[in-house]
């Protein structure tokens, strides 16, 4: 990778990084089964030479959305009732009517894919184009596959419904246990600036995927899991993913959601774990690097040849004191100039080219097989049918102009239901 970036940890074959990984159910809270019908986080820090890089991404290669101003009210809708304090389908779908760029996620979501059998037979994705930079500051936009090498499987609604609840822990932790070490194959696509300003698809749109015969999947690595934590709560529990935790050659992109996100995670952090968070020992980088962060409650537990934490020196830039070691940008690292606002192109509320909300989601419908297509359609069904008729006549609409045969077969189920 060496011609396109110069992170450290991607220079040379062979390379190893040790890695932090967690994944998790989004919409439930600690009472989630691990069989719900959800997305699955899957995020990884990588300790790296250069400080921390975390990738923190879900088992789906699009998300529901393409600007993070709809995400508050995107999750407000997938929460339990207030009233009842239980799943609301109605709420869902009212939110999924109202937002056709969802109907891709949505389609995966409801697919047999929707419930992965544990975490090890599931795939990871950035989702997101991130950017990589080489010593010529050359910029070349990427997205992130781990593809399991476990094969993919997944529970059909009623084996989910039977399966112990904390079965993917379970799974997990036992499979490492034994030496049976579950891996990914890390794989990347990549698009230069140049590809990107006339590509079909806004390259930042997470809605929508790369199609791989435009493309394809460069292996980059293998990703292992070989160790499981002594302690869940301080281990896994406190541990802080963000996007924004880069390093020298990785990059962000103008993917409007992603610029949401930069922020919002140190801040759940300082909230959730506290404004020293980062010298926990999951958090801390293993190698010495320099931060500006001093003060707040349980500042002082740096471990051992981590984080250069509770000095006395400068801690703010620029200064006067560079020729006594304070800390400044090196200029043989700086990432090159990024467009964010001429390439963010895609409006707060675009209504445009609706047509594009439904090409990729008819693709993958039509990509299934029969067992696939029942499967998707019966679940679809069985949560529309709560829903407002208004509602269902808006859902119908956007699969119907996704594949007609997928509205059909909806239609169908909900008659007999
Ligand atoms: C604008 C959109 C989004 C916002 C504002 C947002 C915000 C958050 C926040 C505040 C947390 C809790 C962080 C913590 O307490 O440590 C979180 C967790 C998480 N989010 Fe997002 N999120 C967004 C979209 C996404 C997307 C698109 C993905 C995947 C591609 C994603 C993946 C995750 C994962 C994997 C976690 C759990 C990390 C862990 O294991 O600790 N999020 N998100």
């Amino acid at each position: 990778m060496k011609n396109k970036t110069i992170a450290s940890f991607l220079q040379t074959v062979g390379q190893q990084t040790e890695v932090f990984a967690r994944f998790s159910t989004v919409g439930g809270g600690q009472d989630s089964s691990d069989y719900a019908r959800d997305p699955r986080g899957f995020a990884l820090k990588f300790y790296t030479g250069e400080g921390n890089y975390d990738m923190v991404g879900n088992n789906t290669p699009v998300f529901f959305l393409r600007d993070g101003i709809n995400f508050p009210d995107f999750i407000h809708s997938q929460k339990k009732n207030p009233k009842t304090n239980l799943p609301d389908p109605a709420a869902m779908f009212e939110f999924w009517a109202n937002h056709p760029q969802s109907l891709h996620q949505v389609t995966i979501l409801m697919s047999d894919r929707g419930i992965p059998a544990s975490y090890r037979y599931m795939h990871g994705f950035s989702s997101h184009t991130f950017s990589f930079w080489n010593d010529q500051g050359k910029r070349t936009w990427f997205k992130w596959h781990f593809k399991t090498n476990q094969g993919i499987k997944n529970l059909t609604n009623k084996q989910a419904a039977t399966t112990c609840p904390f079965g993917a822990q379970e799974d997990l932790v036992n499979a490492i246990e034994r030496g049976d070490f579950p891996s990914w194959t890390t794989k990347v696509q990549m698009m230069s600036e140049e590809e990107a300003k006339d590509y079909k698809i806004n390259p930042f749109d997470l809605t929508k995927v790369w199609p791989h015969s435009n493309f394809p999947l460069i292996e980059v690595g293998q990703l292992e899991l070989n160790r499981n934590v002594d302690n869940y709560f301080s281990e896994t529990e406190q541990a802080c993913f963000s996007p924004s935790n880069l390093v020298p050659g990785i990059g962000t992109s103008p993917d409007k959601m992603l610029q949401a996100r930069l922020m919002a995670y140190p801040d759940a952090h300082r909230y959730r774990v506290g404004a020293n968070a980062n010298q926990l020992p999951v958090n801390a980088a293993k190698y010495p690097v320099n931060h500006y962060q001093r003060d707040g409650k349980m500042a002082g537990m740096c471990p051992e040849g981590g984080e250069n934490v509770q000095t006395s020196k400068v801690n703010f830039y620029p200064n006067d004191q560079i020729n006594e070691g304070a800390p400044a940008p090196l200029p043989t690292i700086a990432e090159p100039p990024m467009p964010v606002e001429q390439d963010a192109w895609i409006n707060r509320f675009d209504t445009v080219n609706t047509q594009d909300y439904y090409q990729q989601t008819g693709d993958l419908f039509r990509l299934m097989n029969e067992s696939q297509k029942s499967q998707l359609t019966t679940t679809i069904a069985e949560g529309l049918i709560q829903a407002k008729s208004e509602v269902q006549k808006a859902m119908l609409e956007q699969f119907s102009n996704a594949d007609i045969d997928y509205a059909q077969r909806i239609k169908v189920i909900m008659k007999n239901l």
